[in-house]
Order: structure tokens, then sequence, then C-alpha cells
């Protein structure tokens, strides 16, 4: 059965504009900051291992599952998957899973804000020169000078919420495109000679062992963060590739296209950890240093080379770029589902939720200062709290949004989508929309979508649970 109905919200002119989002909504502050971080915190090369096994048999497989889902059903992801149920006889309660996903990407952009405010404040300190000649001390000190302030942090949030909030409320297809052509072959010109500085540091092979030595003991301690980062740097799991594949034209191969985006962020992730960790131990500073990692180590890097202080404001520029190219992929299956729902305006519906992330937000922005003792999820010697002020262990409140996305909210939203295309939807629908020609090609992927993915992720959680 042909399908060639249209989105309401407009489509992409080829497939390569579908990448180009897609690339863009994956490749962001999750390759640039967070993979090197977590990497520090979960034991170097174990981590990473897992990363990427994780991102082969799970993360792939369920962008595929999304991007085909948002294909056929060419609306929002709640109403796609509702009509899709509708058209083979599966449950609309499936369309709940993308009213999580689309609640967990709201919750994503609040803290993704934050952080992307911190590159908009080193922007600032590179033109200024601020960093010039810094110590592994004066960079620390700088970072938490920024984020011991909560009017500096408000600031910036306030700023990068209203540059997503504008872009999405032009439409996606219009800015976005010329921007991003420009901007991310540029990011990883950026990085590679990132790359060629952390060799001149003399500690490149201590950085490259740290990545790649493979620790068996410290398994288990990092699975589920793995898995949860491998949703997290892919956009998968909420609805962001699904919202970006209801966009995509229909004459085109969806599993190419899938993998290009998978390797292009993996390729960034791996380079970027590369070029972080030599300037880390380097500098003599812990890789479990935290969300600070990259706040601290780059400006160490920029501040001691030639022209420093001008690659290091191009740098945070484009890092600011490539996250504002991903937040807006977190509000749009959101602004999506609620244009179609209540007929109002882009701007309308976008104003709304960018004032309700902005609010979650705040409570990221004081985490880091005057509410640090605001604890969640605290497991103590007398129970389970969900909140407990001035608690020992826990979470603040930015750990624990990034926990409850990132760990639980994810993995669910991506093993829904990921069951929801391999079982609910007909073999026959999947077949088309993926068009793989070679039979046994097809029957791999639709395996990978039926049983490994879905097996991976209840493995990981049970893996979790019994630690
Ligand atoms: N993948 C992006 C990054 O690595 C972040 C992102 C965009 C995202 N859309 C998402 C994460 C949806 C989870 C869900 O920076």
């Amino acid at each position: 059965m042909a399908n060639d109905k249209v989105s309401i919200h407009g489509a992409w002119a080829s497939r390569w504009v579908f990448i180009l989002a897609a690339t863009g909504s994956a490749v962001g502050l999750g390759n640039i900051w967070k993979f090197p971080y977590m990497t520090g915190l979960y034991g170097g090369g174990a981590f990473v291992a897992m990363y990427l096994v994780c991102i082969a048999l799970v993360g792939l497989p369920i962008m595929l599952a999304e991007t085909l889902i948002g294909r056929r059903g060419r609306q929002s992801p709640v109403n796609s998957m509702r009509s899709l149920a509708k058209e083979s006889g599966g449950s609309r309660y499936w369309s709940v899973a993308a009213v999580i996903g689309m609640v967990a990407a709201l919750l994503i952009l609040s803290f993704y804000s934050v952080v992307a405010g911190w590159s908009l404040d080193y922007i600032i300190g590179m033109g200024q020169g601020n960093f010039s000649g810094i110590s592994a001390e004066g960079a620390g000190a700088a970072f938490g000078g920024l984020t011991d302030n909560p009017w500096r942090l408000t600031l910036w949030h306030t700023l990068f919420m209203l540059g997503t909030g504008f872009v999405i409320a032009k439409g996606v297809v219009a800015g976005l495109e010329r921007s991003l052509r420009i901007m991310m072959p540029m990011l990883f010109v950026l990085l590679l000679i990132l790359l060629v500085y952390s060799f001149t540091t003399g500690h490149f092979m201590q950085g490259f062992h740290f990545l790649f030595h493979f620790d068996p003991s410290k398994v288990q301690g990092g699975i589920l963060a793995a898995m949860g980062h491998a949703f997290f740097t892919l956009s998968v799991g909420v609805g962001s590739i699904m919202v970006y594949g209801s966009y995509m034209p229909k004459k085109s191969s969806i599993g190419a296209t899938v993998l290009t985006v998978g390797l292009l962020d993996t390729l960034v992730a791996l380079t970027a950890g590369l070029a972080l960790f030599p300037i880390v131990f380097a500098a003599g500073l812990e890789p479990g240093g935290g969300p600070g990692l990259m706040f601290v180590t780059l400006p160490i890097a920029f501040g001691n080379v030639a022209f420093g202080q001008v690659m290091g404001l191009v740098f945070f520029v484009l890092v600011t770029l490539a996250a504002w190219s991903s937040s807006i992929s977190m509000l749009e299956p959101a602004v999506a589902y609620f244009v179609e729902r209540t007929g109002r305006s882009r701007t309308a519906v976008t104003s709304m939720l960018a004032v309700f992330c902005w609010v979650v937000g705040m409570g990221t922005v004081l985490s880091f200062n005057i509410g640090a003792d605001a604890k969640f999820f605290v497991f103590a010697n007398d129970g389970f709290h969900l909140f407990q002020w001035g608690a020992e262990g826990g979470k603040n409140f930015f750990e624990g949004i990034d926990y409850l996305t990132s760990r639980i909210l994810l993995p669910i939203g991506g093993l829904a989508f990921a069951m929801f295309a391999g079982w609910v939807m007909t073999r026959d629908s999947v077949r088309d929309e993926l068009s793989i020609k070679s039979p046994l090609l097809f029957n791999m992927a639709l395996w990978l979508i039926r049983v490994v993915a879905p097996i991976g992720v209840l493995i990981v959680f049970v893996a979790e649970l019994t630690k």
C-alpha cells in the first residue's frame, strides 16, 4: 500500500536534509560535554565499549524504528502512533509511550538549556581573553565562579531558551538547513585541531589508553549509564527522531540514512574524548571530575596555544550551535502535537512550552548553587526518599532529572517504539517503509528491531536492579 501523505508541519526537501537535521539533533552536548565526563566517571574503556555495543545493537535499531513510524504516520509522534495502531488493529494505548517521550524531551531541554548557557558564557570569556595562559586551578575557579552565580546562569539559560523557541516558532525547515551545512563540518575541523593539540601535551597515549583499555571489572557499574547515554546521544527514545522522520520524503532509504547519522555521531564523540583526556592528564586533573570536565579542560588547552583565544571563541560558538540544533529537536515533538491538538499557531504553542522548560530549568540553575542541598532519589539507611533537604547521598535537581530521563524514561520509550514497529505495525508496512531490497538485510533489520533491541534494554535494566 502506498502512503503519500504529507505532514501538515512541513517536509524536508530531500533525504539529505533529514540526515542534516537528525545529525544536528544527535550531535550536541551529549558528544562533546557528556560523553567525556561520563567516560571519566564510569571507568574509561569499559564504559566506551558498552556504549558502542549499545549504539549498535539498541540505539540504531530504535532509531530505525522511530524513523519508520514517523514517516508512515506523518503526524506528531503521539498521533502517528495512535493512527498506526488503529490501522493495524493494535491498542491505542501505545501512544502513551509517545506522551511519556514528549514529556521526557521537555525535561531534557530544561537542563540542556542551562548547560548550553555555560558555553554561551565561555564565548564571552574567550572573547575577553580571560583564559589566556590559564592554569588548571584558574580554569577550575573560573568554572566554579560561573556555576556559583545563579544570576549569570539564569541570564544564559534564558537567552538559549529564547533562541530555541525562536527557531521552532519559525518552523524547522526554514532556518535549519543552511546553518547546519556550514556548522557541522566546522565543528569537526575544530575538534581535529584540538586533537592535534592534545598530541602535543605528551599525554596522548595515556588518554588513548584510558578511553580504550577494557577493564571487565568496571562493566557492571556503568552498564545502565552506557545504555542511557547511547539513547541520549542518538536522540532516541522520546520521539525527536520520529518527528523528524515524519518530515522525510517518501522515496529514500531509511537504513542507510540512519547508519550515516549514527556513525557521524559516534565519530564526533570519540574525537572529543581523544581530544580531551590527554589534556586532563597533562594538567593533572581527575578524569572523574563530572559535568565541569569539558569546561575546565578546554580553557587550559585554548589558553596555552597560539591563537587559542580565537579558536576557543569559535569552538564555543560551534558548541552552542550544535546544542541549539539539538535543543530544537527536543521541543518539536510536543509543539507538533499541541498544534495538531489545539489548532493554535506554532508561535503560541512554542511560547507556552518554552516557558514550561524555562521554569523547570531554573531547578537546574539553582542545583549548582543555593539549591545544592535539595536532594532527590535518596537511598538512606532508613529507606528511600524521593526528596530530602540536605541528605548525604541522593541526587541534586540536575542529577535527578538527568537520571530520571536518561536511565529510565529514554530506555522505556525506546523499548516501546521498537516493540511497536516490530510487533504492532504489519510486516508489510514496515517493509514498505524500510524499502530494503535484499530479503536478508530486511530480515536482519526486523530482527534487530523486534528481538535484539528490546532484549538489550531489558537485560540492562535487570543488570542494574541486581547490582
Ligand atoms: N542527542 C543530543 C546530544 O547528544 C541531545 C538530544 C537531542 C536528545 N534530542 C534528544 C537527547 C532527545 C535525548 C532525547 O546532545
